[in-house]
């Protein structure tokens, strides 16, 4: 399938720097955890994929663990990078992660040299790319030292095959030392890429936007709760080709009666505002400047469209709005 960008794709889309560095990103990005798996169809994916980009969406979020199976996102990925996306490579941020289990044995996961730098290359091989833009190490480990984890991120970019790297699901205090070790390597960290909803605050609660300053730049994920956060299960009912019915991360037995109601309360604001409870929720995240881009996923490009629509204008908030939405989420669990 030929393809030929949308011109005016740089018209309405908003950029915010990662940090201190020069990397600028789209405020609403794309994912490619679920839905690009190798049973997907291939052309709702083109379509999401296409349609994100003709509307600003430059940068693309993969690991070497999406599919399923693990590595059927990036080789999905890779097929439109030597067809439809060819002529945009350079227009493009695609970002690749290790860290969680991708082949067996003891250098398959985790946050070893061994295993990072192998990542990356098989990475590397089945998106058809000669570098990443962004690589990261895709969770904390234990039992490596941080030296040695940090040490593989900044030895990546010094071969040429990342030119930007980032942490993933740091707390604050991991996250600081972190980014003082890759400073210290001369390879600064642009970004943390962390879990962050208005169903889930951990992030506040561990001071996460203060520690990381204007050191790096915060990219949140899962941002619509795995769609919690949209018109989805407002009935109470769990669709069919709805990802609670897939099971794997999200479970129909999350879909309570109580959160239910709660949904409908905050989609009841989302109205009083005119947008989607999706809408809102990408808002509601972008109100604070600190947050670099919201990281979502979509099934299809009518759910793309409509989240689109949360950076069309800037995320603001009254602070009656923020009052109601507040209190409906303290009762939230
Ligand atoms: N670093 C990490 O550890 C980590 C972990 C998780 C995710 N991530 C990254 O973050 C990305 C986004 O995560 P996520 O997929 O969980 O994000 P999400 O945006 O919270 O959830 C996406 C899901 O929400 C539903 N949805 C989205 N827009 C909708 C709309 N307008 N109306 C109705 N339903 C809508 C769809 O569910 P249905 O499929 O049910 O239609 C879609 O698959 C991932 O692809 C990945 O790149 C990173």
């Amino acid at each position: 399938m030929s393809y030929t960008a949308n011109q005016q794709r740089y018209e309405t889309m908003t950029y915010r720097k990662a940090g201190m560095s020069g990397l600028k990103l789209p405020v609403l990005s794309l994912g490619l955890w679920h839905n690009f798996g190798s049973e997907a169809d291939d052309q709702v994916c083109n379509e999401v994929i296409t349609t994100a980009f003709d509307h600003g969406i430059t940068h693309f979020d993969l690991a070497n663990n999406y599919g399923p199976p693990g590595g059927s996102a990036e080789t999905r990925f890779g097929k439109m990078l030597s067809h439809q996306l060819r002529a945009y490579r350079d227009e493009l941020i695609i970002s690749t992660k290790a860290g969680y289990y991708m082949w067996p044995g003891p250098y398959g996961e985790w946050g070893s040299r061994k295993y990072l730098i192998s990542s990356c290359d098989q990475s590397l091989k089945r998106m058809g790319l000669e570098y990443v833009d962004i690589f990261y190490h895709h969770r904390p480990d234990p039992d490596t030292p941080l030296e040695e984890t940090m040490g593989a991120l900044a030895q990546l970019v010094r071969q040429g095959k990342a030119l930007y790297v980032g942490i993933s699901n740091y707390k604050a205090k991991d996250a600081v030392k972190a980014i003082a070790l890759l400073k210290e390597l001369g390879c600064p960290c642009v970004l943390n890429q962390v879990r962050y909803s208005m169903l889930d605050r951990w992030v506040e609660a561990d001071g996460l936007l203060d520690a990381m300053g204007n050191n790096a730049g915060t990219i949140c994920f899962s941002p619509l709760a795995q769609g919690l956060l949209t018109s989805r299960y407002l009935d109470g009912s769990i669709p069919v080709d709805s990802r609670a019915n897939e099971k794997r991360f999200l479970k129909p037995e999350m879909i309570t009666e109580k959160r239910v109601e709660l949904l409908n309360k905050l989609n009841t604001i989302a109205q009083t505002r005119n947008q989607s409870l999706s809408e809102m929720a990408i808002s509601w995240l972008l109100r604070d400047e600190r947050v670099t881009s919201v990281l979502i996923g979509a099934r299809n490009k009518n759910q793309l469209l409509e989240n689109l629509k949360a950076v069309e204008k800037p995320a603001s908030f009254s602070k009656e709005e923020l009052a109601s939405i507040h209190a409906v989420l303290q009762v939230w669990e």
